[in-house]
């Protein structure tokens, strides 16, 4: 793929202003409407032929080729051998997802079915503790995909949980999970090891303290009665003690962050119900079946993908921020932290040849309006431009706040308003000649009233967060990830650079404990090791 034209059109671009783009038409044509949601790219530098050169490039770099092959189960995780299907645990309505001539499907709406029934079982209280306690709290241990998706939906969703409470430990810090076992009676908890692998150490570590902790109050015999497993590894989970019938699987075409549409969602599934878990998937099926049906400039996985694109690639913003005005959305950001930097933080292509352009951007944010009190000064008026992707639904789950809500639209849209107009000198100026300065002070006050405005920011609409919004939600952002990645050229379902860390830490546990020769380790992490031992 050549990116010097694309480099060359943000290069054009950065003398225009939004403002003299945006017109009426813009506002409509700069905008894709699919299903129930509405994605604004009108206020960004991007023009007509930006666009048309943007799409030209999508065209070339083979995309719908590639999507096809993702979603009929074709290998195209070529570093792992692996197909990518996560689509397929929410292809209620589809037909056969073939992987190496065999149709998975029934395997999937099997277990489906199962986690369907014990979830329910553990929400009507059919599925009992030994002794008869009804499970009223369920801890999920998990990290990283196997934690941030069920977490980040189980608070989105938590208008519509009516199951038990649901806990999420990931950190291998023990006050994560001392804090929370802290708050609940053995007796009465489900604990869920959730780990695609079942051998990553941190969840393997919470497990034993967990059952340590069950064991303590109902026995080791019965502990193992209050553990549940999602994991593809089902010798492992035996090895663990946990019965078969409690395990639900998943095959390795499941990516650790695609996996909340399958077992790693049954703490969700447990929160807010079957039904309401089967929406969850529908509203991603529907964005699927979109994202393969739409042509691009009605497509919206694909526009978000080459806005993304225009930004990082083209425009060479390192970073991009994400600003759900929707408190619940609060887990948002790290969870597409997972998603967009795990997946596209990549600098060789699928061939192994270094990348001829920028890899995928540091993804970051947090939910309006508390973000606006904090870090949005920088976006506003320092040296940096952030693109910014805002999200807001029309209508909350609470009418007798409405006045709220209304407020919190009002935020959101003055935000991207004030972004892309700004303040010039001469308007501070005006400001500061009512506030009673003069002659040179009024212009040093000035001067730090001023704003440059045409600042870059996108914006998703939806009706109302419920479990198929969000499901629309998330499975955009999947495509988003998936259409850049390919663009980029890049293997967006590998994550060989989480591996060497966790190598290094293997091998510095036992100094960490005193034992074991430092010679090996270098003078700064030495020096660090010294202060710790002597002051732990
Ligand atoms: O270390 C990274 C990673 O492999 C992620 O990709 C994955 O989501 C997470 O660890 C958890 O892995 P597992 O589900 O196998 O415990």
């Amino acid at each position: 793929m050549d990116w010097s034209k694309l480099k060359s059109a943000a290069e054009a671009a950065t003398t225009r202003r939004i403002e003299d783009l945006l017109d009426a038409p813009r506002a409509d044509g700069f905008a894709v409407s699919a299903l129930d949601m509405r994605f604004d790219y009108s206020k960004t530098t991007m023009n007509e032929d930006d666009r048309a050169l943007l799409v030209e490039m999508y065209e070339a770099s083979g995309v719908p080729a590639r999507r096809e092959a993702m979603f009929s189960g074709e290998k195209i995780n070529e570093t792992e051998g692996r197909a990518v299907l996560h689509t397929a645990l929410r292809n209620l309505d589809g037909g056969p997802v073939m992987v190496d001539g065999a149709d998975v499907m029934p395997g999937v709406l099997e277990t489906l079915s199962r986690m369907e029934a014990f979830a329910e079982g553990i929400r009507d209280g059919s599925i009992a503790a030994p002794g008869g306690h009804r499970f009223t709290d369920v801890v999920n241990i998990g990290i990283g995909g196997s934690d941030l998706g069920p977490a980040m939906a189980t608070q989105a969703l938590s208008p519509y949980a009516d199951g038990p409470r649901c806990h999420f430990v990931s950190n291998v810090d023990g006050a994560h999970i001392y804090d929370v076992l802290d708050t609940l009676e053995p007796s009465s908890t489900l604990v869920i090891v959730a780990s695609k692998t079942f051998t990553t150490i941190e969840t393997m570590m919470n497990a034993e303290t967990a059952r340590a902790w069950l064991a303590k109050t109902v026995g080791a015999e019965k502990a193992g009665a209050h553990f549940a497993a999602l994991s593809s590894a089902t010798d492992k989970t035996a090895a663990f003690g946990i019965d078969p019938a409690r395990v639900f699987g998943f095959e390795d075409w499941v990516g650790g962050r695609y996996s909340m549409w399958g077992p790693i969602g049954l703490s969700l599934m447990i929160a807010i119900g079957a039904e309401a878990f089967r929406a969850f998937l529908r509203g991603a099926e529907a964005m699927d079946r979109h994202f393969r049906a739409a042509q691009p400039l009605e497509n919206m996985p694909v526009m978000l993908a080459l806005v993304g694109l225009w930004h990082r690639q083209g425009c060479g913003y390192p970073t991009r921020a994400v600003l759900p005005y929707e408190q619940r959305l609060a887990r948002l950001p790290a969870y597409l932290q997972q998603l967009e930097m795990e997946s596209n933080g990549k600098s060789v292509a699928m061939d192994g040849a270094p990348l001829p352009v920028a890899s995928g951007p540091v993804v970051w944010g947090e939910p309006g309006t508390n973000g606006q009190h904090a870090f949005y000064q920088l976006i506003h008026q320092g040296t940096s431009v952030i693109p910014c992707e805002f999200m807001v639904g029309a209508e909350s789950h609470h009418p007798e706040l409405a006045h709220q809500h209304r407020l919190l639209i009002a935020n959101c849209l003055a935000q991207s308003q004030a972004l892309l107009k700004g303040r010039s000198f001469e308007e501070a100026q005006a400001l500061m000649d009512k506030a009673g300065f003069e002659g040179a002070e009024r212009d040093r006050q000035a001067r730090h009233r001023v704003f440059p405005g045409n600042r870059p920011s996108t914006t998703l609409t939806y009706p109302k967060l419920t479990p198929e919004i969000l499901g629309q939600i998330v499975a955009l952002y999947e495509h988003r990830v998936f259409v850049e990645g390919v663009m980029l050229g890049i293997n967006s379902f590998d994550q060989w650079g989480v591996e060497l860390g966790k190598e290094l830490a293997k091998s510095l546990e036992p100094l960490v404990a005193g034992e074991g020769d430092a010679g090996d380790v270098d003078a700064s992490t030495a020096a660090l090791l010294g202060y710790l031992r002597t002051h732990g």
